[in-house]
Order: C-alpha cells, then structure tokens, then sequence
C-alpha cells in the first residue's frame, strides 16, 4: 500500500479537471490572440473560465490576472506595490513562503525598502496590535501576510488585517495558496487588495494561478510583451491550465462544506490515533479548527537515535509526506518557519496534509507504519 498525505505541496489531478481540459489540450490550439475562428474560440475559452471563477469568489472577472501559479502572483504583487504603488515599506513575517520573503528581502537590497517583520508566537501567530502599531506612522506600506500556514496551518485573521489596513491606508496583500478552494471567499466584501491563488492546491493543474488585483489598484504592466491579460501580463495564455483552474474551483465549491467536514473529521482522527499511538507527541502551529488549516497537520514526534531518518523511512514504507515545505524541497536547510517560530529542533516532525480523496483507511495506514517505526526504534 501507499498512502499520498502531503496535499499541501501539491494535490492529484480531479477526473473532471482532466475532462475539461483533454478537448482545449486535443482540439483548442488556436492564439487566443489571434482574431480569426481559432483564435476567437479560445480566447472565448479563457473569458468564460474568467466569468465563473470570479462568479465563485464574487469579483470582477477583470480583477483577475491569469499567471504561472503562486510564486508569480507573489513577485507580481509585491513589485506592483513597490514599482507602481510607490509603498516604501513592507511589513510582513519570517514565515511567509520564501515566494514573499525572499522577494521582500531583494526588495529591501536593492530598492531601499523598508522591511519589518512581524514577530510570530510559538504557533505562527501575528500580533494585530503590533500590525497597528507600526502602521501608524501612515508610511506608504504594503503588509503581505498569508492566510494560512503551508508548514503548519496556523490561520491568519485577514479580515482583520484588512480593516486595520484600510484604517490606515495600507495595501494588503495576502497568499491564500493554501486556502482558496477549502474556504469560501467573498472577495468584493473582503476589500484586500491583492490575493494569489495556485491551481494545484485543490486538484487543479499545475502552472496556472492568478493574482486577484482590486479594482481601486491601478496596475500598469506587469510582465512586459504583448497585449494579453488587458494589457498587464505579456505571453501567450495557458488555456487549457485557465480552463482547469475553473473547473477546480467550481467543483471545490460545489461541495465545500462536506469536503471541510470529512477533510477536518480526518485531522481530528488522526490527532486523536497519534495522541494514543505514541506516548510523546506534540504538534507544531495551532489545531484548533477556527484558528487552523484543516488540511494540514504537522507533527512534532518523540526523537530517538534514528529521527533524521524518519520521513526517509516512511516514504520507504509506502507514506509519503514532508518535513516543512516541499517547494523547496531539494535544500538541506531546515524549515524556516519550524525556526521562525522557536520549535524545538532537536525532535523530528512530519507535515501530514489530506485532500477531499483522504480516507480513513490512509490515516489507519499512516499511523501503523509510525507505530512499527516508533517500537523498532525504541525497542
Ligand atoms: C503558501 C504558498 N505560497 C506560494 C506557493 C508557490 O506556489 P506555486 O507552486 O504555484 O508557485 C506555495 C507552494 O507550496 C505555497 O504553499
């Protein structure tokens, strides 16, 4: 058996995603910018897909901008702030995705602009006082802050920070990677500024996202090229990814309350199997559902003479999830959120993330193989 429990890097394809997209792939080839038949056909493609995510999250569809995924959005929004909106500062956390911190800090190096960083408490909370403090200098300012934690789930109030925000004139911007398609948005009452969204975080393709752009934000160009995206984004449109990202969006929300139910009913069973399981278990970010992802659990476990082996010897018996953020997967280093927020790095942790096709079953799995790890090694 093998069990896939690291939904929060990356999620399997939904049957109906590929449905939608296999036609566009087969017989949509057209340039959408093109102005004959061909061209028309999948530009009307791209414009439908536009209508009905923004229909889910009630906006514009012409506060939508199509782009490569997150990390894009990301830049995108950060350097809007800084080249077009002429914010001289950003304020922001060490635990954000390297996707915004590390476009923070080159900001910072090579633009002069301010950055702060926001302390974080032992569970990747931000302090709103602290936020408003700083904010009432009125300095021109950008918060990006994202609303949940890809490591370790911690949840940020972002309609707080959008009042607080708004109170003293600031943009905000917030990744909401890991939590668009698993919460309802209602983006026109929300009031944020910019918001990324990645396709692939709920069943849909990889390589397509966007960046949600307020209509009150008068952004110039982004990427320059040709006249796509209105003009803000050059390069040919990825179609059948736009027509994908639709249709995940809409099958998220066609049943979200009962994929929350049973995705959160997994999480707390989970907790509860680890708890009686292994004597010395703890976990890191915050669990209780309203402060927490619930798609994401990360464990810190009891360590032992093997625990830098212990991911290594799950996968080898068939559980595959991660230890901090597999986007950056590859690098030695440790998470920098685990370290951003003072965990105990002495002790092993693992990142089990479930998706709406998590069972039960996988869950049992999971915490036997741990099981016969944990008496192995301490036998
Ligand atoms: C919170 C967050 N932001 C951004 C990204 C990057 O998104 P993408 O892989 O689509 O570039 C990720 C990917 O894991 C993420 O978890």
């Amino acid at each position: 058996m093998r069990v896939y429990l690291d939904n929060a890097a990356t999620t399997p394809l939904a049957k109906e995603v590929a449905e939608a997209m296999i036609p566009v792939l087969q017989n949509e080839f057209g340039n959408p910018s093109s102005t004959h038949f061909y061209g028309r056909q999948t530009k009307a493609l791209i414009e439908t897909s536009r209508r009905s995510i923004a229909k889910q999250l009630n906006c514009s569809p012409g506060e939508l901008i199509f782009t490569s995924g997150g990390t894009e959005a990301d830049n995108i929004a950060l350097n809007t702030g800084v080249f077009q909106l002429g914010v001289k500062r950003i304020i922001s956390t060490t635990i954000e995705h390297h996707a915004v911190c590390h476009t923070i800090e080159h900001l910072a190096e090579r633009e002069g602009i301010e950055a702060v960083w926001l302390s974080v408490d032992s569970k990747g909370n931000i302090n709103l006082n602290e936020l408003e403090t700083y904010l009432k200098d009125e300095k021109p300012t950008l918060v990006s802050l994202m609303h949940a934690n890809n490591e370790i789930g911690t949840l940020t109030p972002i309609e707080k920070v959008s009042e607080i925000c708004k109170k003293y004139n600031a943009y905000f911007h917030t990744d909401t990677v890991q939590t668009m398609g698993h919460y309802a948005f209602d983006l026109d009452k929300l009031g944020i500024d910019f918001v990324t969204c990645a396709a692939h975080k709920f069943h849909g393709p990889k390589g397509i996202g966007f960046l949600y752009a307020n209509k009150r934000i008068k952004t110039d160009i982004l990427i320059h090229g040709g006249a796509q995206e209105r003009g803000l984004r050059g390069g040919t449109e990825n179609v059948y990814g736009i027509v994908g990202l639709a249709k995940a969006i809409e099958l998220a929300y066609s049943h979200l309350e009962e994929h929350q139910a049973h995705v959160q009913g997994l999480k707390t069973y989970m907790i509860e199997r680890l708890k009686e399981t292994l004597s010395d278990v703890t976990f890191h970010g915050e669990t209780d559902p309203a402060k927490s992802l619930y798609t994401v659990l990360n464990v810190c476990l009891p360590a032992t003479e093997k625990s830098g082996m212990l991911l290594f010897t799950l996968d080898l018996k068939g559980v595959a999830c991660s230890g901090g953020s597999a986007c950056s997967s590859g690098a030695t280093k440790g998470s920098h959120v685990l370290e951003g927020i003072q965990a105990d790095n002495s002790r092993p942790n693992a990142r089990f993330s479930f998706s709406r096709y998590t069972t039960k079953e996988e869950i049992d799995f999971a915490i036997e193989q741990l099981e016969a790890i944990y008496d192995k090694v301490l036998a």
